[in-house]
């Protein structure tokens, strides 16, 4: 039998990691350039060539419209939900035939879950050489915050390059059982803080012996170190205009990808010391000469113009508490994951929120990599003593006569579950009976996500309200969904999977 590995699809970095049999340990699988984070960046060259991770990131600056990146803030999502982060692609992104995101590479039509698919293969084949085994299926993190659609997506990615899904794993959840494997530690409650480059979750962890269970869930779904990227670039655009008295030409995508580039440097150097030099030599201007611009932040202009991001990390912290049940005290411990939390200000306004908890920032980076490779070994058998129960971040319901939510299944209820309701027919003498089921919480359907329309023909026709119906929802340890609408009179029924 192959082997299972774990892999962190992430919105700028990709990671592969594997159970190590022989040591019981979790391990980051090089890529073919010998580094852990692979940028998940893919470049079409103009002979057909498809360049990925490293190399693409590396050559981008010279064709930045056809070097795709940040994939994963596309997947499952409709071009209406992302004009907001449009600005930051310098690559053509456009609505499809069913309002979905579609990228557009030198005329051909690419789905983000291609771009996945792209970078998956890359890795695993790379992996699977290095390890020396076939890899059989794949664990695969996504965001806690992710919709069914983006599940979907995600799930799609898998299948197009050709591997086995072994399950989908919740990121927070991943990192979790890589830090309890790590410090043999099992914290009654812990939170988990991830900001990662596109998305920011917080989960909140309860244990027992060897077990740990989601209690809820919360997050910004349009938040990470790319929005820091961005009031960053602002800042540096401001000052080389007052400094050098020059404006830095915003249709210019190689200039503005080498400033990009320049910007997230600094970035990561604002972690560790108190100011950077962004530095931008050789810069044609659209008068044709040559500029070298050269500008200093320091890490308190750049917490300032940041500061309105740094303070939206708060309240779904505490969201998170409020939905678990459990005051900030109650928490024994803090793990922080992804790279943006290498942030000072960041880790200091978690540590604002927790005073007596403990603080784990061992790997941010590697967390999620590492704790779907413990969960790989779980399924391998080589780590059995190790299990976690996942939670639905999301309500399920349906659509009553007046349009409102009538909920079914509650947010961060743990998966699997399984619950029925009875409905009855709204209108007399109908043939046809129609459930509309729907993802959130929001009190009118209108304002939640539509799972599915399950039409039942051929049903009885009575008087309004005299029909006897059953919805059974089911959602299995994948958060697929299943839904079966019956008459309880006949045995007429029809199922429906929203998960494909
Ligand atoms: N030392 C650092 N200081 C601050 N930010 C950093 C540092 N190192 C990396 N980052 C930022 O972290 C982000 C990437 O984090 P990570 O690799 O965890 O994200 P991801 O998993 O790709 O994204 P997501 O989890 O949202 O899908 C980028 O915005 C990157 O610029
Ligand atoms: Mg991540």
């Amino acid at each position: 039998m192959g082997r299972v590995i774990g892999i962190d699809l992430g919105t700028t970095t990709t990671l592969v990691a594997y159970c190590d049999r022989s040591s019981k340990t979790p391990r980051i699988i090089a890529n073919r350039s010998g580094g852990s984070f692979t940028p998940s960046v893919v470049r079409f060259g103009e002979r057909g060539e498809i360049l990925i991770g490293v190399d693409a990131l590396n050559s981008r600056t010279l064709d930045p419209l056809n070097t795709v990146s940040s994939a994963k803030r596309l997947m499952g999502r409709y071009y209406s939900e992302i004009t907001d982060t449009l600005d930051l692609l310098p690559y053509s992104v456009i609505p499809g035939t069913e309002g979905e995101s579609i990228i557009s590479i030198r005329g051909e039509l690419l789905s983000p879950e291609k771009i996945g698919s792209l970078i998956l293969t890359d890795l695993v084949q790379t992996a699977s050489s290095l390890i020396a085994e076939d890899v059989d299926s794949v664990i695969v993190g996504v965001p806690a915050y992710f919709t069914q659609r983006q599940r979907d997506a995600t799930r799609r990615a898998v299948e197009i390059a050709g591997y086995t899904l072994g399950r989908l794993i919740i990121e927070p959840v991943a990192a979790s059982l890589y830090y309890n494997w790590n410090v043999r530690a099992f914290d009654r409650t812990s939170v988990v803080i991830d900001l990662g480059g596109g998305t920011f979750d917080v989960t909140v962890l309860g244990y027992g012996p060897n077990v740990n269970e989601v209690l809820a869930v919360n997050g910004d779904r349009l938040l990470g170190g790319n929005d820091f990227d961005e009031r960053l670039v602002e800042l540096v655009t401001e000052k080389i205009r007052r400094q050098h008295g020059h404006e830095i030409d915003k249709r210019d995508p190689v200039l503005q990808q080498r400033l990009l580039d320049a910007c997230i440097s600094a970035k990561c150097e604002l972690s560790e010391q108190p100011s950077a030099i962004v530095s931008l030599p050789y810069c044609i201007g659209r008068d044709g000469r040559v500029y070298d611009f050269s500008v200093e932040v320091t890490l308190t202009e750049f917490d300032s113009v940041c500061e309105e991001l740094f303070e939206r990390l708060r309240n779904p912290i505490l969201q998170a508490l409020v939905d678990a049940k459990i005051s900030s005290e109650g928490i024994h411990s803090v793990m922080f994951v992804g790279s943006a939390t290498r942030m000072k200000r960041v880790q200091n306004l978690v540590r604002g929120i927790f005073p007596s908890a403990r603080f784990r920032i061992a790997n941010p980076g590697e967390a999620v990599a590492l704790g779907a490779a413990v969960q790989a070994g779980i399924i391998e058998g080589s780590l059995d003593d190790y299990v976690h129960i996942d939670a639905i971040p999301f309500g399920i319901g349906i659509e009553d006569e007046f349009g409102r939510t009538s909920e079914i299944i509650c947010p961060n209820t743990t998966v699997p579950v399984s619950k029925c309701v009875w409905i009855t027919n709204a209108i007399s003498n109908t043939t046809t009976l129609e459930v509309h089921v729907l993802q959130g919480s929001a009190e009118m359907a209108i304002d939640n996500i539509s799972l599915a329309r399950i039409v039942l023909d051929g049903v009885q026709p009575v008087p309004r309200g005299v029909g006897i119906f059953r919805i059974d929802v089911d959602v299995n340890v994948n958060s697929e969904i299943s839904v079966t609408l019956s008459e309880e009179s006949s045995r007429l029924s029809k199922t429906i999977s929203i998960a494909t």
